[in-house]
């Protein structure tokens, strides 16, 4: 039965407005340095599981966004942050390693998210307001999960401050947009310290695994070469959430689809990773560092503009992924190695989308031409050598 409970007094629009305004700065600002720190941090499962941190939070200032519209506010952008929330803010863009930025982000910044949310949802009339009820709630879960998954350093008395006003810090709805700082360019990312990182990478792989063209393209089936591939691949994938990590960390002008999408592909590329790093000890007798790995194609592709990393990455390597990883599964499937069969059928599926982003954003830095874009992708293949890398 409905309840018929008197309703709360709760918080008028505009008041609870302010407290989404609150949270969309904090999760931008978090957003943006875990993409732009997670390259250079070592261990892999930090890796993954920032990840999909940044992934949970793309979405969720998504719903954010959207609860600002209804609340008649900006959703764009929510008007800028007053000097309390600047201050918070600028405590998350200035960690100086990714040690620090996991410290701040996990140990003061989440927690006061949280705290902050506690305090909406506590306050907040359930009946007038359900959808801030929501979506708060989902917020919440989420949130808690990732402090308790990423281990919080002893959190300050500096934070229990900040977090009792967060929420209600102000607003200036005239104040020109807070610039989110960018990281220095990368040199190269990093590995776990058991990882040997040299300038050719697996000497026994050669050039395998980006072969471009479909009569080249080589099925590893002895176990000793599925082993040197598996390997390669799994650096393959964590080489691909760095790039668009990156992508989004280092365009914030972007517009915030763009940073949604990119957030995905992040995900998905550190879930395959983790297949892989699964499959190595279970189906194939190695684990991820038995074999060097090399920074050759990360840094070919790195060093271009955005516009030509959607060429080259997206709208060619992944698209040629997508063949590759169909002929593997039907080799494989008659070879009666089905479980690697599958997670190749599950990589083609995931490539689908990392392809349509390439054409997404490419066109949109084409000023919305999309057939300017694949001529533009045409002709930057031209130039790539047999293993699909620029030369
Ligand atoms: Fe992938
Ligand atoms: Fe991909």
């Amino acid at each position: 039965m409905l309840s018929h409970e008197p309703l709360r007094r709760g918080y008028d629009v505009d008041d609870n407005a302010i407290r989404f305004s609150n949270y969309f700065h904090v999760l931008r600002e978090l957003v943006h340095f875990s993409n732009g720190w997670l390259p250079l941090a070592p261990e892999f499962e930090t890796k993954y599981r920032l990840g999909d941190h940044l992934h949970d939070d793309a979405r969720a200032i998504s719903k954010v966004k959207r609860r600002l519209y209804e609340l008649r506010h900006p959703s764009e952008y929510p008007g800028a942050p007053g000097p309390e929330l600047n201050a918070f803010l600028d405590r998350i863009a200035g960690a100086g390693s990714p040690e620090e930025h996991l410290a701040i982000a996990y140990g003061e910044a989440k927690p006061a998210l949280v705290e902050a949310i506690e305090v909406h949802l506590g306050t907040l009339d359930p009946v007038t307001d359900e959808p801030s009820l929501r979506l708060l709630t989902q917020l919440h879960q989420r949130q808690a999960h990732h402090i308790a998954e990423l281990a919080p350093a002893p959190r300050s008395r500096n934070q229990q401050r900040a977090a009792t006003k967060l929420g209600s810090l102000p607003i200036d709805l005239k104040a020109p947009a807070r610039e989110l700082r960018l990281l220095p360019p990368l040199e190269e990312p990093a590995r776990d310290d058991f990882v040997e990182v040299t300038a050719d990478g697996d000497p026994f792989l050669s050039d395998e695994l980006y072969v471009n063209d479909p009569d080249e393209n080589h099925v590893p089936v002895e176990p000793e070469e599925q082993r040197h591939f598996f390997h390669g691949l799994m650096d393959a994938e964590l080489c691909a959430a760095e790039l668009m990590a990156r992508n989004s960390h280092e365009h914030p002008e972007m517009p915030w689809d763009f940073h949604v999408d990119m957030a995905r592909q992040t995900w998905d590329e550190v879930r395959h990773a983790r297949v892989h790093e699964i499959l190595m000890p279970t189906e194939l007798g190695c684990a991820w560092g038995d074999y060097p790995i090399g920074f050759g194609y990360f840094r070919s592709i790195y060093e271009r503009d955005l516009l030509d990393r959607l060429a080259l990455f997206n709208s060619t390597s992944e698209q040629k992924a997508m063949w590759r990883h169909s002929h593997r599964r039907k080799i494989l499937v008659d070879r009666g190695q089905a479980t690697i069969a599958k997670v190749f059928d599950y990589l083609l599926a995931d490539e689908v989308p990392h392809v349509h982003n390439g054409v997404r954003w490419g066109t949109y830095l084409i000023d919305g031409d999309e057939r300017a874009y694949r001529a533009y992708v045409r002709e930057l293949r031209e130039g790539l050598d047999r293993t699909g890398a620029p030369s």
